[in-house]
């Protein structure tokens, strides 16, 4: 967390002028900002939810649990082949093997009709990040929770290093339905994976640049792999964006090493990296990267500036199993957790919108500097244009600050050197502007009729009573809300906006939905996580409490974790469904005739404690049933009448 005067200013105005700090938080926050909710529905006539199921319970079995009349199909689950190979158990399976199969922990997710088809797809899956005890079968027995990696004599197995970097990236399968309804993955030239070892181009004002030269890329044009893979998104052009997020994690500097003001600010520790990858014996390079403190005369003969080449979006065409991923870097260097774009137009600039997911961290726009022509669009509109941060001011307005090298403080005075320096540092960028610090940004998601732009705010245990304000309007925010806002005329390019609060989330004594009511049974949740709209304007909402509040204390009533959906007319929240022990829901994507939906179940039994794993007792056997390794798996949803969902 960064100092940021302007902020805290803004939080003591609004002290003064709403009285917001005083009495029931929620209930000041509700009357904050149900006044922009009643200007801005004014016109509301009717709802367009209409979701004819029942509510489904808040509950802990470690079972998926949909409405009646819906099915839920396993799909793609971690370790399922995607070439033609012999069956392996997964946990006893070679790095080359994981390479060819489904990586672990799902994330985002998108279906790419081929030839306009709800029934035969490409189905892009993010991996986020992995669970090495059970990842690896020779781990069984340990007294592993679930980071911890066996270190002997200071080093790693380096095929188990291996193989955990092939856990992780992207998924390409195609998948196709069946005449009993049953999606299948079916072999395709198509199908490939993108892992933390996959060749990536850098493109963007960062190509090339000092900032990213490294021993395997001395041009600084190219990095090997990509990480930490959090929320995705189709792109206009019909390609798909992945969000490089908790990448920070995977690098270290040693103790002696003081860490620059740049890595202390993205957060790059000293000592181990999370999976102590750099530790892999043999001290190939292909590990030793992950340790970045210098050891060499120059740049280009070391890894000094390997952390510089993560916290990207980077694209993928998932139709051309040829082409190299592109790391897009106009779009900033942040924790991503997604990307969402605005609806293309004709001749005007793309614009999409993406948040970093950490406490007091910002939510970005980027403006394309070409305009849209569908005839050409392609992923080269992203490598110039403007990214912005936002500050959202307390009396409900907004305005899109500009990271424009020379403009304002983003001069050599404040340390920037260029473009690509103010790209590569954003969050410092965004700190001199005085961008507004949320509450853990995480997925954003557009309503397809008014345009509108809703942004889930997980939580923020660190938010005081000091530095709240009116779109972060709860101190120790454990239960997270939902921001959204319009912008100027409609148009997304704008530089100013008009927000509101659209609901808090939390249980009965401290949650409001958008009509200023607590949230009923039926919809109380906690930690907005994903969000996504359907072609009807249903907003879905993803829950993701963290595994070791999961079921415990202030959250024990909402169980495990679930997705609902809600009526951005109407207010109305109503849970869908829960799932199974320890995971959370993320991922959402439909096929075009909205019949089926693809979510995913992201780390069941994370929840697992060391004890229990060593037992062989996991908190959750999900999708295989009683004694299995739990395994993140996409799920297929449909409604057994085959109907559109929802309705
Ligand atoms: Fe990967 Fe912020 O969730
Ligand atoms: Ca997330
Ligand atoms: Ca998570
Ligand atoms: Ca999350």
């Amino acid at each position: 967390m960064s100092p940021n005067k302007v902020f805290t200013e803004l939080a003591d105005g609004l002290a003064s002028r709403r009285q917001i700090l005083k009495g029931g938080l929620a209930a000041a926050a509700t009357s904050f900002f149900t006044c922009f909710q009643s200007e801005a529905r004014s016109n509301t006539v009717v709802g367009r939810m209409m979701c004819n199921f029942d509510a489904v319970p808040a509950g802990d079995q470690d079972a998926v649990i949909a409405p009646s009349g819906y099915s839920v199909q396993v799909l793609a689950p971690w370790g399922e082949a995607i070439v033609p190979s012999a069956p392996t158990r997964m946990g006893s399976a070679s790095a080359s093997e994981q390479a060819g199969r489904i990586g672990m922990h799902h994330d985002g997710l998108h279906y790419f009709p081929i030839l306009s088809s709800s029934e035969d797809g490409l189905l892009v899956i993010n991996h986020e990040y992995i669970e090495p005890r059970f990842l690896h079968e020779s781990y069984s027995g340990r007294l592993f929770g679930r980071h911890d990696v066996l270190i002997e004599k200071g080093v790693r197995n380096s095929e188990h290093v291996k193989k955990e970097l092939c856990a992780h990236g992207i998924s390409i399968i195609r998948i196709s339905r069946d005449a009993d309804g049953n999606w299948t993955v079916r072999d395709d030239p198509r199908n490939r994976r993108i892992t933390g070892l996959t060749h990536i181009e850098i493109s963007g004002p960062v190509r090339g640049v000092d900032q990213v030269r490294t021993k395997y890329s001395p041009s600084g044009t190219g990095v090997q792999g990509t990480l930490n893979n959090c929320a995705g998104s189709a792109t206009p052009w019909n390609t798909y964006l992945a969000a490089e997020e908790n990448w920070a994690d995977y690098f270290c500097l040693r103790r002696s090493h003081k860490p620059s003001a740049s890595q202390a600010r993205y957060g790059i520790r000293t000592g181990r990296s999370i999976y102590a990858w750099e530790l892999a014996e043999g001290r190939d390079e292909l590990f030793l990267r992950f340790d970045i403190t210098p050891s060499a005369f120059e740049a280009t003969q070391d890894y000094r500036n390997e952390a510089n080449c993560f916290g990207w979006m980077v694209e993928v065409d998932p139709f051309n199993p040829g082409a190299n991923p592109i790391k897009r870097t106009a779009l900033g260097r942040f924790a991503h957790e997604g990307v969402v774009f605005a609806p293309v137009r004709e001749g005007r600039p793309v614009v999409c919108y993406s948040g970093d997911d950490a406490k007091f961290e910002y939510i970005y726009k980027f403006v394309s500097q070409a305009s849209y022509e569908s005839e050409s669009a392609s992923g080269d509109l992203l490598d110039q244009g403007t990214l912005y941060a936002a500050r959202f001011e307390d009396d409900g307005t907004g305005e899109w600050l500009p990271l424009v090298y020379g403009l304002g403080p983003l001069t050599e005075a404040n340390g920037f050197t260029s473009q690509a320096d103010v790209l590569v540092n954003a969050r410092i960028a965004a700190d001199y502007l005085g961008a507004t610090k949320m509450d853990r940004p995480e997925w954003g998601a557009i309503d397809p009729t008014s345009g509108e732009v809703y942004f889930a705010l997980s939580n923020n245990n660190a938010r005081a009573t000091t530095n709240r304000s009116a779109a972060n309007p709860r101190s120790k925010n454990i239960f997270g809300h939902i921001i959204r806002w319009s912008e100027n005329d409609g148009d997304h390019a704008a530089e100013r906006f008009s927000w509101s609060v659209f609901l808090l989330a939390g249980p009965a004594e401290d949650s409001r939905d958008a009509n200023g009511s607590s949230l009923s049974s039926g919809a109380q949740f906690a930690c907005p996580d994903g969000l996504s709209f359907d072609k009807k304007g249903r907003l879905w909402i993803q829950t993701d409490v963290s595994d070791h509040e999961l079921n415990r204390g202030k959250m024990a009533s909402f169980g495990n974790n679930q997705m609902l959906v809600a009526d951005p007319l109407t207010g109305h929240v109503k849970r869908f469904l829960v799932g199974p022990v320890g995971q959370e829901i993320t991922g959402f994507t439909c096929t075009p005739d909205q019949r089926t939906i693809f979510v995913n179940i992201q780390h069941p039994g994370a929840t697992t404690s060391a004890w229990g794993f060593a037992a062989g007792r996991y908190a959750s056997n999900w999708p295989d049933g009683p004694g299995a390794v739990p395994r993140s798996a996409t799920i297929a949803i449909s409604r057994v009448d085959g109907g559109f969902i929802g309705e």
